[in-house]
């Protein structure tokens, strides 16, 4: 890299779709953290990240789960927010006018009961303007069903063909780490069309109020996030990355550009911020810095170069 020049950090999460899904660097918003992102763009610049990732939407409104819907743990927390949401057609109606305004990428994340929700969702977002991609949520721990479709590859298989088939939008598989192997579900996500993966949602757990001998959480159990999950996450993400051939998106716990580079190492082309938001809603945007500011000082010229590198033979 001639000195001085500026690294390339952008990234093309669908390659495998004509329209692509391009990002001008790797970061994005985790699902749920920020919401569908209008009260987040007013407390931090979301026209510098790469891509905003809503919370998730189900074809009906949902007022989400008992509370407490949330605790922290340490180097982390359990959350069971059930998923409240304005429904797809208030999705439409109240959220999506703001997204153009964002000046990046908008994905949707989705979620259902069953194939044909999913199906329906991702027919109602085709076509709509900023929208950029779907991401589905096929591993949310906190709903019942929620994680049916992250724990049976056939299942994951018949919704993500569903949701292909009904949209020109590139989708983003989201997967769980409630499973022992998460390679034949990758596996089984890509085969049945999706442009990229996420790994991963929360690791569910709970904790006990020993005061009142009972669940501390309303909803029993929660999904644990946060730095105290990001070695899961790295794990996940290196054992997946020479199993499959499309871009994988790193979620779990990262909080600066070194976490960052762990999950790109490993294998992520692109990376999420979730609980971190919460501390710092910059978070994101000081990746960004530490990211190009990282591969300069490496003399590296596009962030491209080091995804999987953790691979390598040799050093
Ligand atoms: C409060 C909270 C709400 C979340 N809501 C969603 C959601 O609506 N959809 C989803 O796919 N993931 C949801 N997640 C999971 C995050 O998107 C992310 O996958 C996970 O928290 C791991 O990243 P982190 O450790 O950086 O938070 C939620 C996480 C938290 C902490």
């Amino acid at each position: 890299m001639v000195a001085d020049s500026v690294p390339s950090l952008s990234v093309n999460l669908a390659p495998n779709y004509e329209s692509g899904l391009l990002l001008t660097n790797p970061v994005m918003t985790a699902s749920g953290t920020s919401g569908f992102g209008e009260d987040f763009s007013k407390i931090t610049d979301v026209s510098g990240l790469g891509a905003f990732v809503t919370k998730t939407v189900t074809p009906k409104k949902r007022s989400g789960n008992p509370t407490p819907r949330t605790v922290e743990t340490p180097s982390g927390m359990i959350n069971s927010i059930g998923l409240p949401n304005p429904g797809i057609q208030g999705l439409l109606d109240q959220e999506a006018p703001h997204w153009e305004s964002f000046g990046i990428p908008v994905i949707v994340s989705i979620s259902g009961y069953s194939v044909d929700e999913f199906r329906y969702l991702a027919s109602c977002l085709d076509g709509i303007e900023g929208v950029a991609g779907l991401e589905a949520n096929f591993s949310c721990p906190n709903v019942d069903k929620g994680m049916e479709f992250a724990t049976q590859a056939d299942l994951l298989s018949e919704a993500t063909t569903a949701i292909v088939e009904s949209t020109s939008l590139p989708l983003i598989a989201k997967l769980s780490p409630n499973v022992t192997d998460m390679r034949p579900i990758a596996v089984a996500a890509q085969e049945a069309g999706a442009a990229a993966l996420t790994i991963m949602n929360t690791i569910v757990g709970m904790k006990i109020d020993v005061i009142r001998r009972r669940p501390f959480i309303g909803g029993v159990t929660g999904g644990l996030s946060g730095p105290a999950i990001r070695p899961i996450g790295v794990r996940f993400v290196y054992q997946v990355y020479p199993e499959i051939d499309i871009p994988i998106v790193g979620a779990g716990g990262i909080r600066d550009s070194s976490d960052a580079l762990e999950y790109i190492m490993a294998g992520a082309s692109g990376i999420q911020v979730g609980t971190n938001n919460f501390v710092h809603p910059d978070t994101g945007l000081s990746i960004v810095a530490g990211l190009e500011k990282f591969l300069k000082s490496e003399e590296v010229s596009s962030v491209q170069e080091v995804v999987g590198i953790a691979h390598a033979e040799q050093y």
